[in-house]
């Protein structure tokens, strides 16, 4: 198998509104390079254009403008079955008339292989996937799980450059769900393929990807390892999209290189990371996720705990400072000083734990 990089650039789809009003920009110009091997997740809520971007890619639907190229060929104009990728989807779209070997058979069939080389593969994959044994069953005498493999089977039976999935775990219960990212993970791996994954779980884009793609009304707002968008949102869109994010507004007054100092709440914060110039008296926001911040009897900022639950691994807080809500995760709270809802606290966090945008 021999994945294959992809590159896509400047791509938009523009879908005309059949109902009289203004066209839908669903994937308004978005470029990126994806390395041979690389899991990359597009993520975002629904409508951003997740779905519409995949289906260019497969072929399923005509861009509107731009390229997309797969290895050193651009495939824009190739038929799906010419381009060499393979899509899993949400809903398996197994062959429920066949049983799981003539299902992963199918393409190969197509192909023109030989039945001795048909069979190799098949059961080569069957392997990889888990499912040995089960290769005479119908597609309704397995579990949804093993359905998702049956489909995802018959995708890396192809061989392709790159391999495309449509949010693949939403239809398994939970459990099941985390467990088939690992297992998806680890099989894509071995394997070394090129993959392109699109989910609106945030949990499941940051476990599985190399990188993930924020996309937002057709754009893309953020791109980045999972630790980049996780510790270094770009905006609050991002912010909130990935975990939880605590935000409080303020005014730069100094910029040293790459360290602001922050007129906020009442403090003059000095040393708040940031990415980009800011001018002297611009706003910003600065960025703390909860699990940076603790609630102490002296610290930073002047609290009022509005909300003290226990989680297990941690303490939930919910704090008001001067009318912002603050929450912290104060992990591992078995041998601390815990805080009722109505007592006063302070916030603590250590500013390099920030950031401005
Ligand atoms: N065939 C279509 N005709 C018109 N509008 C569409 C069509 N398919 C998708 N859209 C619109 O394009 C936008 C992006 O859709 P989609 O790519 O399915 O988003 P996602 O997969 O992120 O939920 C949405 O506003 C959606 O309503
Ligand atoms: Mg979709």
């Amino acid at each position: 198998m021999s994945a294959k990089g992809l590159s896509i650039i400047e791509l938009e789809k523009v879908y005309p509104n059949k109902h009289g009003g203004k066209p839908v920009h669903a994937v308004d110009h978005i470029s990126m390079d994806i390395a041979p091997g690389e899991f990359v997740t597009l993520l975002g809520p629904s409508g951003c254009g997740k779905t519409t971007t995949l289906r260019m890619i497969a072929g399923f639907e005509k861009p509107t403008g731009g390229d997309i190229r797969l290895g050193d060929q651009s495939i824009r104009y190739l038929s799906p079955d010419k381009r060499d990728t393979a899509m899993v989807f949400q809903t398996y779209a197994l062959f429920p008339n066949m049983n799981i070997y003539d299902n992963i058979a199918y393409g190969l069939k197509i192909k023109k292989l030989s039945s001795a080389e048909i069979k190799t593969k098949v059961m080569g994959i069957l392997e990889l996937t888990g499912l040995t044994g089960l290769e005479w069953r119908h597609t309704n005498e397995i579990s949804g799980g093993q359905q998702q493999r049956v489909a995802l089977a018959r995708a890396l039976v192809m061989e392709p450059g790159v391999l495309l999935f449509d949010e693949p775990l939403s239809n398994l219960d939970a459990k099941l769900r985390i467990q088939m990212r690992t297992e998806i993970r680890k099989i894509q791996r071995e394997v070394g393929i090129t993959a392109v994954y699109v989910t609106h779980d945030q949990a499941e884009a940051m476990s599985m990807s190399d990188r993930i793609v924020i996309l937002k009304d057709g754009k893309i707002e953020q791109m980045g390892t999972p630790e980049e968008v996780y510790y270094s949102p770009n905006s609050e869109f991002s912010a909130n999209f990935i975990g939880t994010a605590n935000m409080f507004y303020g005014t730069v007054t100094a910029q040293q290189g790459s360290r602001l100092t922050v007129s906020a709440m009442g403090k003059e914060l000095e040393n708040v990371p940031c990415y980009r110039t800011f001018k002297t008296g611009e706003k910003c926001t600065v960025i703390v996720r909860p699990e940076a911040c603790s609630v102490k009897e002296n610290g930073l900022l002047e609290a009022k705990v509005i909300l003290s639950t226990f989680m297990g691994s941690y303490q939930l807080y919910e704090l008001d400072i001067d009318g912002n809500r603050f929450t912290v995760h104060e992990n591992n709270p078995k041998n601390k000083h815990i805080f009722k809802s109505g007592e006063k606290a302070f916030l603590d966090l250590d500013i390099a734990d920030t950031h401005a945008i």
